[in-house]
This record gives structure tokens, C-alpha cells and sequence, in this order.
């Protein structure tokens, strides 16, 4: 096993994510809340992991689904008290499960207090807390950076006559980090959840918080009403400061587990982000793997790309850093329906595509309902979207001049909604979720895809993610182990062995419709040595010849 790696308990940690308005439904309104996460603690348990990352769960006016707060240190009343959420830490802690929250300080929402007196009047001693500029002499907005959410990234206020910053929607006015006044009072929230007992934080946009000095415009050659300005705002020199900042003054000083979101952050910089000996982030959720989705959720899988994506952050974090390793979350589409195949191979492709990440060297995360295989949503209309992002992009999409079936078609296979749909407990009424009526649609797919019917059947993609849990959990070496990548090039295969200093193991993924037989570039693995597999008599197969979305971790 490499030396030089130290053991942690967050690195052999598995993380699940909760996207409370869509877990569990504790009180029949049709929205998840945390008397519902209460109820299914025991599913989590029992499911093996180890530490639970809540979306955000604050009063918020929901713009964007909580992650526009309008109180830091409050409960969102939808999702229960803070009551609620103390019986849940205790709960939680009782069974030896972690609670990670949300750490959303980008932005707050506009109706957070902290805006409410920023925007009543330009000296208010609160008015630095945010970003506000004068228009251009025209009139027009300060510059023409997009905000992410489409549209101009600034908003007029009447009342003041300035704009102000909102990188995502309107109702998400950028923080002004370069006051230090309002950095401490992040950090006192930081803090007061810290000294509640929370285990640590998922970081919110975090790359996003130094702009570029000056907000210079950007060119404009295609004449857009606003330009897309990530390279003004992501990861811009100088933000480690921001950053050591926040850490030396909140996470340091606790045994907590963080992992920012790291749009921007390139693996040659990722050490500064995560590095032991820099004193900032455990982990971050890197983006040039979602590049690999394509813009459109529906890129091809381009398999070498993907290997080499995975296999730079491998080797680029080995020995001084550590990897969140993860396929799904909240705001992309479910990976089944991207990368797998829902209509023939829809177990095999879920499991198989599940072992490919899972046995890297990093901290394993899964999403509410990848561990079911759960898919896309069948959407049939555009009003059937919530999301605000959707929502943006199909107005501006209807302004261009886009049919309907069109941006329909688009939304199919690119939409955060498909991640967000209720979670699948059982066959029954809404799935179990709720006996009132869903806030978002429940996917018909319920009747033969859920938790219930998956926990009875020793083949289901469920079965197939707690046996992985186990292992992790039983072997070191899948844990600290060095990762190697093998067969480089091909198209079909995904495979990589992890080595410790007394023993190995080989993961072998075929993440293709059609058999595959070549030769493994390691020796070839023993029958006997078949720890996982996702075909029921893979036993009695050769190590090398895998059938469609056949998926197998050996003990070399
Ligand atoms: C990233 C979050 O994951 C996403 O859901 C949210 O819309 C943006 N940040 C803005 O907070």
C-alpha cells in the first residue's frame, strides 16, 4: 500500500445524496421533508453507507429549489423544524451515520435579510456585502456577462438605480466575498453548524466566488444579448486566499469532511484545492468528466475520452489528495439513460457502469435512486418542467424561435428534472413516496422498478451496489490501493487493477451492447478469484470474455 497516503475515516467513507424534496415524503403534502429521512434511516443503513449529504435544507423561496437561502440557520418549514433536524443528527449519529449539509455562500437568495438591507439604500452598511455596479451610460447593464441560468448575469433595481451581481438566477445575488465583514459572518454560520455536530460540508459553486477585477466586458462577435462569461468568474487567480480563508476559519478547526464544486478546476490545479498539506477542501467534485455527457446529456460514451479523464484525476491526486468519485447527482441526468441501455440492458448496464467508478481510488458517492437504477423521466409536455434552468432556457429557446417538440426532445435527455423525480420505494400509490399529490411528476416506471421489489431479489442493481459497499468496506487495498489503468484503448472495455502492498484486485466493465474477448494486459485472473459480478453465472465464464454490460472485480 503507498506510504504516503493517510488514512481517514471521509476516505473510506461511502457518501449517499439526498435530495430531501424528493426522499421520503413524512407528512403527506407530496413534498420529501426530514421526518421522511427519518423513516428511511434504516434503508440507509442497511444499504451500507456510511455518510449522508442533505441538499439544501433552509428556508429558502425556492427559485431555485433551495439553493437560493433566505436563512442560513433555519429549516425550511416544507421540510420540517429544527427540531426535525436535530432528531435527525441524533438519529443519524445513533445508527453511525454522518450528516454532510449544503454549503450554498456563493449567493443567497434575494430575500435573504442580508440583501433585504443591502439593496435599501447605497450606504447601508450592508450594501458591500453584495455586488452592485451603475449601468453603462446607456443605461444598459454594467457589462455583458450571462448569468449561467441564461439571460444577463445582472439585474436592475429601481429603487437604488444600480444592478446587481446574480451569476444564477435573479433571485440569487452573488456574494461579495472581497468584504471581509460579510466573510465572517459566513464563517460564524459555518461554525454554529459546526458546533451543533454536522460532519461536514458539501461547498456550493465554490470556484465562483472571485470575478474577475473591473467586470471588463467580453468580446461579442455573434452579437448576443449577453455572453456566456465562465472564464470572468470560474477559478480565477487569487481565489485560494478566499478559500484558505473560509477553511482556516471554520473546517480546520473540526474532524470534518468537505468537497467543493469545482467547475474550472483542472487536475494540474487540483492539488492547490485538496493537496494534505494545503489546509483547504478533502475532495471536489471535478467538471472535465461531465464535459464527457456533452452539453445535450445525450453525448455518445466515448469510452478512451472518459478513460483518460479518470485515469488523469487518478494518477494526478495519487499521494496528495484524494478523488470524490461520482456519475449522478442532482443536476445531470440519470446515468442509465445516458450511458446505458434502458431497453435491453437496463440492470446490467446500471451495475456495470456502477463497478467502473465505484473501486477507484477516491470517496465513492451515490445519488438517491442510482443505487435502484432509476432513469430519466418520460416528460410529454414543456410544462411539465420545474426546474429553473429549464424554464430560463425555454423562454429564451421560444424568443429564438424553437418548436415545441423541439425543445421538448432537447429537454428529454439534458434536464435536471430527471434526476429530481421521487424517489421509487415501492410499486404501490406515488411510489410510496407520498399519499398526497408529488410536487414533480413520479416516473410510471415505478411498477417494476423500486426499492421494495429490488431488496427481494439477491440480482437487483440494489443488491448489486450494497455487495460493492461490502467490499469496499471488507478490503483496504479497494479503498488505498494504487489504481493502474489497462487496456488503454479500448472502445468497449473499462478496466484498471488497484494494488496494495500484499494483495490486487482487477475490475473489469464492458460498457457495450456487444460481447467483448480480447486479451486483459494483466494476468489473467483466477475463476476463483471472482469477488462481484453482475451476470449470475459469471463464475463459470473466462476472465476473458465479457458479455454486454458484463462487470467483474477479481482478487488477482
Ligand atoms: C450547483 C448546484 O448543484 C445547483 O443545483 C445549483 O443550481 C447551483 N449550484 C447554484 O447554487
Amino acid at each position: 500500500m503507498n506510504a504516503v497516503i493517510s488514512q481517514r475515516w471521509w476516505k473510506e467513507a461511502v457518501v449517499y445524496q439526498i435530495y430531501p424534496r424528493s426522499f421520503m415524503d413524512g407528512n403527506g403534502d407530496g413534498t420529501g421533508d426530514i421526518p421522511g429521512i427519518i423513516e428511511r434511516l434504516d434503508y440507509l443503513k442497511d444499504l451500507g453507507v456510511d455518510v449522508l449529504w442533505l441538499c439544501p435544507i433552509f428556508p429558502s423561496p425556492n427559485d431555485d429549489n433551495g439553493y437560493d437561502i433566505s436563512d442560513y440557520q433555519g429549516i425550511l418549514s416544507d421540510f420540517g423544524t429544527m427540531a426535525d433536524f436535530d432528531n435527525l443528527l441524533e438519529q443519524a449519529h445513533q445508527r453511525g451515520l454522518r450528516i454532510l449539509l449544503d454549503l450554498v455562500v456563493n449567493h443567497s437568495s434575494d430575500e435573504h435579510p442580508w440583501f433585504t438591507e443591502s439593496r435599501s439604500s447605497k450606504d447601508n452598511p450592508k450594501r458591500d456585502w453584495y455586488i452592485w455596479r451603475d449601468g453603462k451610460p446607456n443605461g444598459a447593464p454594467p457589462n455583458n456577462w450571462a448569468s449561467i441560468f441564461s439571460g444577463p448575469a445582472w439585474e436592475y433595481d429601481d429603487a437604488s438605480g444600480q444592478y446587481f451581481l446574480h451569476l444564477f438566477s435573479r433571485k440569487q445575488p452573488d456574494l461579495n466575498w472581497e468584504n471581509a465583514e460579510m466573510r465572517q459572518a459566513v464563517y460564524q454560520m459555518v461554525r454554529w453548524w459546526l458546533d451543533k455536530g454536522v460532519d461536514g460540508f458539501r461547498i456550493d459553486a465554490i470556484t465562483h466566488i472571485r470575478k474577475e477585477p473591473g467586470f471588463p466586458d467580453l468580446p461579442n462577435p455573434k452579437h448576443l444579448a449577453a455572453v456566456p462569461s465562465h472564464e470572468m468568474h470560474r477559478n480565477k487567480d487569487g481565489i485560494l486566499e478566499y478559500i484558505s480563508d473560509l477553511c482556516a476559519n471554520t473546517f480546520a478547526h473540526y474532524d470534518v469532511m468537505t468537497v467543493g464544486e469545482a467547475n474550472g478546476v483542472n487536475v494540474e490545479q487540483a492539488a492547490d484545492w485538496v493537496g494534505e498539506d494545503q489546509g483547504r477542501f478533502n475532495m471536489l467534485f471535478q467538471f472535465e468528466q461531465l464535459k464527457l455527457w456533452g452539453s445535450d446529456g445525450n453525448a455518445d460514451l466515448d469510452l478512451p475520452k472518459l478513460k483518460q479523464t479518470l485515469t488523469r484525476w487518478q494518477k494526478g491526486l495519487e499521494g496528495n489528495g484524494w478523488n470524490a468519485l461520482f456519475v449522478e447527482n442532482h443536476d445531470i441526468p440519470r446515468i442509465t439513460s445516458t450511458w446505458g441501455n434502458t431497453e435491453q440492458y437496463w440492470r446490467e448496464s446500471a451495475t456495470a457502469i456502477a463497478l467502473m467508478y465505484f473501486m477507484m481510488q477516491g470517496t465513492p458517492f451515490i445519488y438517491q435512486g442510482q443505487e435502484l437504477g432509476m432513469t430519466n423521466h418520460p416528460f410529454t409536455a414543456l410544462d411539465q418542467f420545474d426546474d429553473v434552468a429549464a424554464r430560463n432556457q425555454i423562454a429564451e429557446w421560444r424568443a429564438e424561435g424553437r418548436s415545441d417538440a423541439d425543445m421538448l426532445a432537447d429537454l428529454l435527455s439534458s434536464s435536471r428534472d430527471n434526476a429530481r423525480t421521487p424517489m421509487q420505494w415501492s410499486s404501490e400509490f406515488n411510489a410510496g413516496f407520498t399519499i398526497g399529490k408529488p410536487w414533480l411528476a413520479i416516473n410510471p416506471n415505478h411498477q417494476w422498478l423500486n426499492a421494495e421489489d429490488q431488496a427481494d431479489d439477491p440480482n437487483s442493481v440494489l443488491n448489486f451496489y450494497k455487495a460493492m459497499i461490502r467490499m469496499r468496506r471488507a478490503e483496504p487495498t479497494l479503498v488505498y490501493g494504487t489504481y493502474d489503468l489497462v487496456l488503454e484503448d479500448d472502445a468497449q472495455v473499462y478496466a484498471y487493477t488497484r494494488s496494495g502492498e500484499e494483495d490486487a484486485f482487477v475490475v473489469l466493465c464492458n460498457l457495450s451492447d456487444a460481447d467483448w474477448h480480447g486479451d486483459l494486459g494483466v494476468a489473467t485472473p483466477a475463476e476463483t478469484g471472482l469477488c462481484l459480478s453482475n451476470y449470475a453465472d459469471a463464475a463459470e465464464q473466462p476472465a476473458d470474455r465479457l458479455r454486454p454490460w458484463e462487470a467483474r472485480l477479481y482478487r488477482l
